[in-house]
């Protein structure tokens, strides 16, 4: 296997901006999952958004077209967006892991496989630097990758999904399931229950959007 220094970190610039961090995410072998995918799938969205939208790693569509949650997952995301009233427009969409991890094939596309604890860690810089830079009002988990890379490995989304949580990386936290886990359910009824509890969930960030960044909060 390729050799690799296991952190992103000593790859993010003096000063970022979104661009110079896409730029050199473009580049960043710092763990293996770069020598399988087609390119790095950066983050997305208004660099003035005060919603950031954080996923696990791209999917197979992602992979192909170099931007997160375009596939299936992110058809559902933007579905349940849009009923919870919140303009994907206006939000910075990323992914805990930056390049897909697949292991075996189905027909044509590739299955997905989670991102492990050492691919996690080396990637994690650059979703701090996302933060860092954007400064959202709040960010919503997406599943438990997402969360855990985030709040730590003992984070149980099933024990604190819709809940606000406090901590340091916002002013709101709040962590929901991911929405691929809403393709997966069993039967119809069992989606539009999953999908009513997803939008349900993300309906509790449009509230705390309408209220606007302070002139001093975003200059800090
Ligand atoms: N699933 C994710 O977690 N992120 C994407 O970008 C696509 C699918
Ligand atoms: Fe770098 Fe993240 Fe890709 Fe690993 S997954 S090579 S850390 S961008």
């Amino acid at each position: 296997m390729a050799k690799t220094t296991g952190t992103a970190a000593e790859l993010i610039p003096e000063e970022p901006t979104l661009e110079r961090l896409r730029f050199a995410a473009a580049d960043c072998k710092a763990c293996d999952l770069w020598a399988r995918a087609t390119q790095t799938v950066f983050g997305e969205g208004d660099e003035k958004a005060s919603v950031m939208l954080v996923g696990e790693q791209p999917g197979d569509a992602e992979d192909i077209e170099g931007k997160p949650f375009v596939g299936p997952a992110g058809r559902i995301l933007d579905r349940a967006l849009q009923e919870a009233g919140i303009d994907r427009r206006q939000a910075y969409v990323t992914n805990a892991v930056k390049h897909f991890n697949w292991s075996e094939t189905r027909g044509k596309k590739r299955i997905h496989k989670k991102p492990n604890a050492r691919q996690m860690a080396a990637c994690k810089p650059w979703l701090e630097a996302e933060i860092q830079l954007l400064r959202p009002t709040v960010i919503v988990l997406l599943g438990a990758t997402a969360a855990q890379q985030l709040l730590g490995p003992g984070f149980s989304i099933m024990k604190n999904r819709g809940k606000l949580i406090q901590n340091s990386l916002a002013q709101h936290v709040i962590a929901t399931v991911h929405p691929s886990s809403i393709l997966r359910a069993p039967d119809d009824e069992s989606r539009q229950s999953a999908m009513a509890a997803f939008i349900a969930d993300l309906g509790k960030v449009t509230p705390l959007l309408k209220v606007k960044k302070s002139p001093v909060a975003a200059a800090r």
